[in-house]
């Protein structure tokens, strides 16, 4: 049975599914078990590869691909396609045994041992040379087998190590400093140096930011955060460029974690040809159907217009939270289709068959531990089979209502220590001006502030600390051509060298606010202030209060309690052909939902714990509707169309069981 995804080509013509598959744990007589598993479950993709370092290369210089080589010609032989994946995420013992100086080192001088994974530095020269001389014998062994459709490369980079502060790390940051500022004086100058005599003379006697008696500079922990990106990025494009040599146009990849804070996606989408994820939400928390949904809008935005890929989920548990809470039935499905609601085309697990050994045997996997009788087992093929009816999926986009400003520098510096408030976190941020979006059934592209605005009605701004005066212009000018934006406080304080802009908050966009900023009072955890707005209403807000003098703007409202009452709180401000809604403090859930909502451009409501998404596909539209309740929901639809995964016909009323699921195929009447 031959695969229908042409070798070479993005995205596939079905949606794809499966997960990590890790035979070197298994004897063979397993990996036939598998394959046969694996077909009646509708998996049509296996990762293989991505911790086989040891196996592949069992000692420095020898090499075995055999092994691997009949795990790929099994799967071929079901048409089963191969993700495959370089496994420079975890060296074999024999490397760090003889060079120990390849294990990374923590900000307080600890060298961390082998015995895990990820126990490498980025960039020491010995792993360097290693990783990419498995990564070409690998690509050349087994890079044409006619299993493979995709590149996997490494594993999460930067997730159990995201810095290293070894000597050989301290010696390229010296480098990356040298090409950033080019002379000692421009660093000190960038860094404040002035401040407790850390003017330095040379190059040479600038380290890391290891543990200091108090707080580090800042803008060198900031550097360091640019710098730790730029080295892992260098080692994925390292791995990239070997591949790409060997097998010109097979899609290279590698798995995010979505909103990770040490790397800068935004960079690395543009650096790999699709963006796959892993997600593992908590059952237990409330929030995660809607962390989820901002999770995959983020993936879905840092590559506009590519469709993406759940590299990692699990079916029921994961292994490593206190209590790793398990899905209820249906919750699988349900958080799959979320994906594909929000243009995935893959959903992926880990792993396929639960491990007997090592930390992770008790993570959760398309095939349990007990076998084909462990009801996940049912949920697995009845995904399967259901995901093959729906390749039309695959052609369709989502259409965003709302952005939302984000940039990873703007997180590393904002998160840095010595601020008025350390409550001010960015996923607490975003979460916050998500949340009314989310209610509204709003999807939200996430952009760069700098890049071109132009397409959408609104624009959410939270806390932009760091503001380049390239982001300034691009969110002036975009509301200056009409656009409608809400900024939040504590944004436009910093430039790239965490340097105040003086002369009132907001720096190059102050004049957007309305008013000025003129200091600021941040909130202890718990406390609230009281609003009052001018039509009448109160609400409440938590964490911050901007001191602001009235300006050009409409004062919306003002705080109604506390030293500062009577001042400003919210203001609105028309600016050019677009206006400005200035929010100086952190408003409470309703006071949020009662301002986005209106600037939505009636989006129809949904009731509370529906998710509905639309996709579209030229003059067709899909709606998804998913609820994420314990109850069943009458959800009122728009009469017409059908319902892809029951073939019922749209009423005015569709019945969501909880858990529940429904696609509606709309196409105009002809
Ligand atoms: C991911 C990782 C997998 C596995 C999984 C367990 O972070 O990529 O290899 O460890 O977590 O949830």
């Amino acid at each position: 049975m031959a695969s229908s995804w042409v070798r070479g080509s993005w995205p596939p013509p079905h949606i794809l599914y499966g997960g990590d598959y890790n035979p070197e744990q298994w004897p063979p007589e397993v990996w036939r078990e598998d394959v046969k598993l694996m077909t009646e479950a509708g998996v049509n993709l296996a990762t293989v590869g991505v911790f086989s370092w040891s196996w592949l290369e069992p000692a420095p210089g020898e090499f075995d691909f055999g092994w691997l080589r009949e795990v790929l010609d099994l799967l071929h032989s079901s048409g089963i396609d191969v993700a495959l994946a370089t496994p420079t995420a975890s060296p074999p013992p024999w490397l760090s045994a003889s060079h120990p100086e390849v294990l990374p080192v923590t900000a307080a001088g600890v060298r961390f041992s082998h015995g895990s994974r990820q126990h490498f530095c980025v960039h020491s020269p010995v792993y360097r040379r290693h990783a990419l001389r498995i990564v070409d014998r690998l690509a050349r062994e087994l890079g044409d087998h006619p299993a493979v459709r995709l590149w996997h490369l490494h594993n999460e980079y930067a997730c159990h190590v995201p810095a290293c502060y070894c000597d050989v790390s301290a010696a390229a940051f010296r480098d990356w400093l040298r090409h950033r500022y080019g002379t000692p004086d421009a660093l000190n100058e960038a860094w404040g140096a002035a401040f407790w005599s850390q003017r330095y003379r040379d190059f040479a006697e600038v380290l890391p930011p290891r543990v200091t008696p108090t707080h580090p500079n800042p803008a060198q922990q900031l550097d360091y955060q640019r710098f730790m990106n730029d080295s892992y990025l260098a080692e994925f494009t390292d791995e990239r460029d070997l591949v790409r040599a060997v097998t010109p146009g097979l899609p290279v990849t590698t798995n995010f974690m979505g909103f990770f804070k040490p790397l800068d996606y935004f960079q690395w989408a543009a650096a790999e040809d699709l963006c796959c994820t892993d997600n593992y939400p908590d059952p237990a928390d409330p929030a995660s159907p809607m962390l989820t949904a901002m999770h995959y809008d983020l993936i879905r935005s840092v590559k506009k217009g590519t469709p993406w890929t759940v590299m990692e989920q699990t079916t029921l548990r994961v292994n490593w939270r206190p209590v790793n809470a398990a899905k209820p039935p249906g919750e699988m499905r349900k958080g799959s289709y979320q994906a594909l609601a929000r243009d995935a085309v893959g959903l992926l697990f880990f792993q396929w068959r639960a491990a007997r050994a090592g930390a992770e045997k008790f993570h959760s996997a398309l095939l349990p531990h007990s076998g084909t009788a462990a009801p996940a087992w049912a949920e697995v093929t009845g995904l399967g089979a259901e995901l093959q009816t729906l390749p039309e999926l695959n052609a369709s986009r989502v259409a965003s209502a709302a952005a939302i400003a984000f940039s990873w520098p703007n997180w590393w510096a904002l998160e840095l220590g010595s601020k008025p408030s350390a409550e001010i976190q960015m996923l607490s941020q975003l979460r916050w001006m998500y949340r009314p979006l989310w209610e509204a059934a709003a999807t939200a592209d996430f952009v760069r502030p700098d890049e071109d605005l132009s397409g959408y009605p609104l624009l959410l701004v939270p806390s932009l600390y760091l503001l380049t005066e390239a982001e300034a212009t691009c969110i002036s000018s975009y509301v200056r051509s009409g656009g409608t934006a809400v900024l939040s406080f504590w944004t436009g304080i910093v430039n790239e060298s965490e340097q105040v802009y003086l002369g009132g908050y907001g720096g190059p966009l102050r004049e957007l606010f309305g008013g000025a900023v003129l200091d600021v009072a941040p909130l202890q955890p718990g406390e609230t202030v009281e609003l009052a707005w001018a039509d009448g209403r109160r609400s409440s807000a938590t964490h911050w209060q901007d001191i602001i003098e009235p300006g050009a703007g409409q004062v919306l409202a003002r705080y109604a309690s506390g030293p500062w009452a009577g001042r400003p709180a919210v203001l609105e401000h028309r600016y050019g052909d677009g206006r400005v809604i200035y929010l100086g403090t952190r408003l409470d859930q309703a006071a949020m939902r009662d301002l986005i909502a209106p600037l939505l451009g009636g989006q129809p409501p949904v009731p509370s714990g529906v998710e509905r998404v639309l996709r579209t596909a030229g003059p067709v539209t899909y709606e998804f509707l998913l609820n994420h309740t314990g109850t069943p929901v009458p959800v009122p639809t728009a009469p017409g169309g059908t319902d892809l995964l029951t073939g019922t016909e749209a009423g005015e009323h569709l019945n969501l069981p909880p858990a529940g699921v429904a696609i509606i195929r709309r196409e105009p009447a002809s």
